[in-house]
């Protein structure tokens, strides 16, 4: 489907977030997130990452101007049921998970929602498959490793049916295969389940293997917003923003330097660079 004809499911307005009195978080934020779309957003610490997800969840609300979700602005007195539309894997798994077992964290969400038990069954079905944890569905939470725990609360969000997933660096503390592993689940929930993905990670070698488009906060501004090949080759831009490119990107674009061919093609990965002629 064209992009113009995609609704759009989330939307900031000239968006200010301050702590306090002085500390300003994000400053005058416009942005647009589509249907279907996957999304990166990167950052060094403290730019407003974390920030800008609450503000998209109603977590938080604007100092100034408004967030909308799916076509309705988050007020006082709707952002309570923002979680119906949008769920949100927190930073830390451990502020997420309250339930003794997985199973029992799982239904939580459905099981408040009021629905009937054989939906909640099903959805729960659905989120423990999804996420590979039926052999682990009756186990203690506190018994389970920090990556385990980060797909419990996954599956937590998923057997809740929002249409928007927004993630907060995900792939953190995991293990090299198991993050390999969740970023293949990520895209298989965006790809194949038509869950729109807004995704905060500092992990810049994996994002090309899941994401279209790429957002580069700095001090609460968005430095870049763009496709994500047209931001990750132009090294001199991310050096000012302190953001790392792919380190397959790097090597190629030191290469092409010491060898005058800087209009080569950079590769996004490993992969790509091995399939260039
Ligand atoms: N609860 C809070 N009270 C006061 N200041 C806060 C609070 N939360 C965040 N900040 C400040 O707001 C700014 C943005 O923080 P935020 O957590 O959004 O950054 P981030 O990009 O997610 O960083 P990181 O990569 O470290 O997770 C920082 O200057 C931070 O110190
Ligand atoms: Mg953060």
């Amino acid at each position: 489907m064209p992009d113009t004809e995609k609704n759009e499911v989330l939307k900031f307005d000239k968006v200010r977030i301050n702590y306090g009195s002085s500390i300003k978080a994000l400053n005058n934020i416009s942005l647009s997130f589509l249907e279907g779309e996957s999304v990166v957003i990167c950052g060094p610490n403290g730019s407003g990452k974390t920030t800008l997800l609450k503000a998209a969840t109603g977590l938080l609300l604007p100092t100034e101007g408004r967030v909308f979700l799916a076509n309705e602005e988050l007020t006082k007195k709707n952002r309570n049921n923002a979680f119906k539309k949008i769920g949100f894997l927190f930073q830390d798994s451990e502020d997420q998970l309250f339930c003794p077992t997985v199973r029992e964290d799982v239904e939580y969400g459905p099981i408040n929602q009021g629905l009937s038990p054989e939906t909640i069954n099903k959805r729960v079905e659905y989120a423990l498959h999804v996420m590979g944890l039926e052999d682990l569905a009756d186990r203690p939470i506190h018994h389970l490793s920090g990556g385990q725990k980060k797909r419990v609360a996954l599956a937590g969000i998923l057997a809740m049916k929002p249409s928007v997933l927004v993630l907060d660096e995900p792939t953190n503390g995991l293990d090299a295969q198991t993050s390999y592993d969740l970023i293949k689940t990520l895209k298989h929930l965006n790809e194949d389940h038509g869950f729109t993905l807004i995704v905060v990670t500092h992990d810049m070698n994996s994002i090309s293997q899941f994401a279209k488009r790429i957002i580069i906060l700095k001090e609460g501004t968005i430095f870049k917003d763009g496709n994500i090949r047209d931001v990750l080759t132009n090294i001199e831009a991310l050096e000012e923003a302190n953001i790392e490119p792919p380190i397959i990107t790097r090597y190629f674009y030191l290469k092409n330097k010491l060898s005058q061919e800087e209009n080569k093609t950079l590769p996004l990965s490993i992969e790509e660079a091995i399939h260039e002629p």
